[in-house]
């Protein structure tokens, strides 16, 4: 290439006007008006609209005759004010045209199998599999912009806060944090593995006992997990971790990041964030994320149910069971199909079944009326702050059942409603969660969030007579409804943690196999220290404005874990798997 680039396609504006400009870029569309040629040049700025003029100079019009969508081209042109009237006021760089006095054309191009425009007409599988092609979009030029943008923030911010970036393997021994590994065969050590880090949380811990004292890492992390629109088997933290801090030193670090975050995109978030117990989240919301940009909590009605003398509620109470309600406001519109669509949509999520109460001109209307008295319904009315035109839903049966039932449809009610303001961005702490939650199928006490998390300290001596009570000095970041980030309080005590790992079921000789080397590490100083990871693809797609983290990553994974571009993962010739010492069973 002769001559340098000047300028960016996007960034010519009429204050240009008068100057040579030397652009390189994509043919976005052409147009053929007689002794005039228009082409949209696109580059990752933007588009600008070329122009060769026969008049001018006929045989670089003729050489354009030649140029094809996305073709490759370098043009050297004066920048002209567009004629009035002929302004485009929908493009940046509307107010101007480029005179072409110098083509080169650099590259030829296949027809594309879709075109560049928002939003995208092809399918997400046909764009995944020409990503490089789909990544032409304006709105995944601006979704990547964002995220570097995002992460050279959160790096700065960090760096000036005295965190040091270090980085840690991404070849170790599996850290269990609840979902699978992914693995990697060692050639050299027959039969042995590597795990893909599904965080790289005990290396920050090494960090703070190797006195680093404030540790981040922009990292890939690898979970081999079912997969949706927030989940990807390899995806992005920003991890740290801090010596000597407590909970509330945490939230402090954060919220700022997250302002200044957010303040870059143009939005004004206020801190301090709102704080809520787990327990608070799970009974009021039915859900450890709650999305608090509507209100509609979920309202126990177990003592209006006590006193009514119909069958079911009389069964509810013998069983122990609860009820409790959501109210919708403005729901009494709700038709007979209505309903229905909304108990299939409970019973879907494991609901037996879906009581209503609606409210209408004072009037109660219900297909449990004929067990209700009028006080009944009065005291379900005042109970549930049902107004004339609400409806209310109920839901019986064991506690955690029916707040997961009522979580869900909370959600889906919001969202069939209209009750989600748009452009509105709330950030929550969920805090105080369970340390540890029996999982049924293994038989066994689990970490809810990972093993290495401390207890708060006056729960610990029910650590090994009542593990379910014992509270975790944990916390999630929650926002919309979306955990975007996830830390502790850890364990700095090697006592602790052997008791810790003892509670989960290991024996000592196990505890000492799996993590021995991190054992030995507590007792050689460890200063009390906590952290957190922030999930950056899923800050990003909340600041973008999209509903899938596939949508800011560059080259993301389908649902199904495949790279539709690579077609990958792959088989490999045997000789490679020989080399490492497998033979497979397909
Ligand atoms: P946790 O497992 O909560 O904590 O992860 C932290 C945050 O990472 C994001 N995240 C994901 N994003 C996309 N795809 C996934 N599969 C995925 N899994 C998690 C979420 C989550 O809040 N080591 C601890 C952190 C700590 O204790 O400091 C950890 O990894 O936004």
């Amino acid at each position: 290439m002769e001559h340098h680039r000047t300028h960016y396609c996007g960034t010519l504006r009429a204050e240009h006007s008068g100057e040579v400009v030397r652009l390189y870029g994509w043919v976005h569309r052409r147009r053929d008006l007689g002794k005039l040629t228009f082409i949209t040049l696109r580059d990752r700025t933007g588009i600008c609209q070329i122009i060769f003029d026969a008049e001018s100079d006929s045989e670089l019009h003729l050489a354009a005759k030649e140029i094809r969508g996305e073709f490759v081209i370098g043009v050297a042109g004066s920048v002209k004010r567009r004629q009035a009237g002929m302004e485009n006021p929908d493009m940046p760089t509307g107010d101007i045209e480029v005179r072409v006095t110098e083509l080169q054309i650099l590259n030829q191009a296949k027809t594309p199998p879709f075109g560049f425009d928002d939003p995208p007409e092809a399918s997400e599988e046909t764009r995944l599999k020409f990503r490089y092609l789909d990544l032409r979009r304006p709105r995944m030029q601006r979704n990547l912009r964002q995220r570097h943008e995002t992460t050279l923030l959160a790096r700065n911010h960090l760096s000036e806060a005295g965190f040091l970036e270090i980085e840690t393997p991404y070849l170790t021994k599996s850290t269990p944090e609840g979902a699978r590994d992914y693995l990697v065969p060692s050639r050299v050590n027959p039969g042995r593995f590597y795990a893909l880090p599904q965080s790289p949380q005990l290396f920050k811990q090494l960090l703070m006992v190797a006195g680093y004292d404030r540790y981040f890492q922009i990292v890939r992390c690898f979970r081999d997990e079912d997969l949706r629109s927030d989940r990807q088997p390899e995806f992005t933290q920003i991890d740290i971790e801090m010596s000597f801090a407590r909970q509330e030193d945490i939230f402090q670090l954060i919220e700022p990041l997250m302002q200044r975050t957010f303040a870059a995109a143009g939005v004004s978030v206020s801190a301090p964030f709102g704080r809520m117990p787990y327990a608070e989240a799970i009974s009021h919301y039915g859900s450890d994320k709650p999305d608090l940009r509507f209100e509609m909590t979920i309202i126990d009605c177990s003592t209006v149910v006590e006193k009514i003398d119909a069958p079911l509620f009389r069964q509810a109470v013998e069983q122990g069971w609860t009820t409790r309600a959501l109210n919708v406001p403005g729901g009494a519109h709700f038709s007979r199909k209505d309903l229905q669509n909304i108990e299939d949509e409970a019973r879907q999520i494991g609901a037996k079944g879906l009581l209503w109460i609606k409210r209408v001109e004072g009037k109660y209307l219900s297909p449990i009326l004929k067990h209700l008295s009028e006080a009944d319904c009065a005291a379900f009315s005042e109970k549930l702050a049902l107004s004339n035109g609400d409806c209310a839903f109920l839901q019986i049966g064991p506690v955690s059942d029916v707040l997961k039932v009522l979580g869900a449809l909370r959600l889906s009610l919001a969202r069939r409603e209209n009750l989600i303001p748009a452009g509105e961005f709330r950030f929550v702490w969920v805090y105080d969660f369970p340390l540890l939650e029996w999982d049924a199928g293994e038989n066994r006490w689990v970490a809810c969030h990972h093993p290495f998390t401390s207890p708060r300290e006056e729960d610990l001596e029910k650590l090994e007579e009542k593990p379910g009570d014992v509270r975790a000095q944990a916390y999630d970041l929650v926002l919309n409804g979306i955990e975007i980030g996830g830390g502790s309080i850890r364990i700095h005590r090697s006592d602790v943690q052997r008791r810790m790992f003892s509670a989960l079921g290991m024996t000592a000789e196990e505890a000492r196999r799996r993590f021995g080397f991190f054992l030995d590490a507590l007792e050689f100083g460890t200063p009390p220290h906590g952290g957190i990871a922030l999930g950056l693809d899923r800050l990003c797609m909340i600041l973008a404005g999209e509903s899938s983290i596939r949508d800011v990553i560059a080259f993301p994974k389908t649902t199904s874990a495949i790279c539709l571009m690579t077609d990958s993962p792959s088989t490999v010739d045997t000789h490679q798997l020989a080399e490492l010492h497998i033979t497979t069973t397909e």
